[in-house]
C-alpha cells in the first residue's frame, strides 16, 4: 500500500536512547527538559498521548496522568519503552504514523510531542491529526527545534551558514530533520486548532565547551532561570510550548479507543488483533504492542 503523507524518519533498530541520551553526554539537556515539563504539565489528567515516544525517556514524567498511550512509528523503540516501563493497564503501546493516528476523535485530554516535530515535513498535517484526537480544552505540550537560535544567528552573521535563521521557512539540515522558526510554529499551531498558553526556552547552554567546564547543577540552574524568558524571545535551540485545544472536537465514542487508520471505522479494542469490519484490514497486536503502520501492510 502506498501513502500520500510525507515519509517517516525511520528509527527502526536505532540505539537512539543509549547512544544519544545515556552515553551521548546529554544529561544537561535531559535535566533541562525535565524542569520545563514540570512547569508545563497540568496537575492531573486522565489519558495522555505521547507522540514520538521513542524508548519512553519522558514517560515516567507524566505521573499525574492515569493512563498513557505511547505512539511511535518504530516498533523497536516501543519494545525498549515497554521493557523500561513494563506491561500494565497504565500504558498502551502503539506503532503508528503521526500523520495517520489510529485513535477516535477527542479521546485524550493531554498530549506531548518532544523532539518529534523535528521529523515532520508537513507540520500542519501532523498537528491537525494531534488536534483531532484531543478533546476540546485538552493540553498539548510541543517541543520544537528552533532555527533562530544564537549559534545559528552567529554563524549566519559571520557568513559561515548559508540559510537565514530569520525567515520562517523550515530548514532541513539532514534528510527529514527540520528546525523551525518560532513564529512559523505559532502559526502552525493556530492553523491546527491550538491556542498558545505558555512558552519556555530550553537548553540555552547546549555547547560542548560549556557542558565540559560547568557542573551540571549550575548549568541546569541557569537554564531554569532563563526558561521563562521564552515568553518574550526565543533564541535557544529548543522551545517548549504549552497549548490548549480550542474549537470543537468530535465526541469520543464511548468505550472506544481505536479507529482504522485507513477507513476511519471503529475498532473493537481489547488486547488482540484489531479487525476492521468495514475495510477488512487486520492490525496486529503482538507482545503488548498494537501495530497500525499502514505502509507496512
Ligand atoms: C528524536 S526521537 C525522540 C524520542 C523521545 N520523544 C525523546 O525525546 O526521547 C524521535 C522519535 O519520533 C519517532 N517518529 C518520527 N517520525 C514519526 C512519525 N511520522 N510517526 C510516529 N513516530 C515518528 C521516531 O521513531 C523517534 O522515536
Amino acid at each position: 500500500m502506498t501513502s500520500n503523507t510525507p515519509p517517516v524518519c525511520n528509527y527502526e533498530g536505532s540505539q537512539y536512547q543509549k547512544d544519544f541520551w545515556e552515553e551521548g553526554g546529554r544529561a544537561y539537556e535531559d535535566a533541562a527538559e525535565e524542569i520545563a515539563l514540570k512547569r508545563l504539565l497540568p496537575g492531573g489528567g486522565n489519558f495522555m498521548l505521547e507522540l514520538g515516544a521513542g524508548a519512553g525517556r519522558n514517560t515516567p514524567r507524566y505521573k499525574n496522568y492515569k493512563r498513557i498511550a505511547l505512539v511511535d512509528y518504530s516498533r523497536t523503540q516501543l519494545e525498549q519503552a515497554r521493557d523500561r516501563l513494563g506491561l500494565s493497564q497504565r500504558y498502551v503501546f502503539v506503532a503508528a504514523d503521526i500523520y495517520k493516528l489510529p485513535f477516535v476523535d477527542g479521546r485524550f485530554d493531554g498530549a506531548t510531542m518532544i523532539r518529534t516535530l523535528h521529523h515532520m515535513a508537513d507540520p500542519v498535517l501532523a498537528l491537525s491529526q494531534v488536534r483531532r484526537v484531543i478533546a476540546s480544552g485538552g493540553v498539548f505540550i510541543l517541543e520544537f527545534a528552533n532555527k533562530r537560535n544564537l549559534k545559528a544567528i552567529g554563524r549566519y552573521l559571520l557568513g559561515r551558514q548559508a540559510w537565514s535563521p530569520f525567515n520562517e521557512e523550515p530548514v532541513e539540515f539532514a534528510d527529514l530533520n527540520f528546525d523551525f522558526h518560532p513564529r512559523a510554529v505559532r502559526r502552525y499551531l493556530d492553523q491546527a486548532g491550538f491556542e498558545l498558553a505558555k512558552q519556555l526556552t530550553v537548553s540555552h547552554f547546549r555547547a560542548g565547551f560549556l557542558k565540559r567546564r560547568l557542573p551540571l547543577k549550575i548549568l541546569t540552574g541557569l537554564d531554569a532561570l532563563l526558561q521563562p524568558t521564552g515568553a518574550l524571545i526565543q533564541v535557544s535551540p529548543s522551545v517548549f510550548s504549552k497549548c490548549i485545544a480550542v474549537g470543537d472536537s468530535g465526541a469520543a465514542e464511548e468505550d472506544h479507543l481505536f479507529q482504522c487508520p485507513v477507513c476511519g471505522s471503529l475498532l473493537p479494542g481489547g488486547e488482540m488483533d484489531q479487525v476492521c469490519h468495514e475495510c477488512g484490514r487486520t492490525w496486529e497486536y503482538r507482545d503488548g504492542i498494537y501495530d497500525f503502520r499502514v505502509d507496512q501492510k
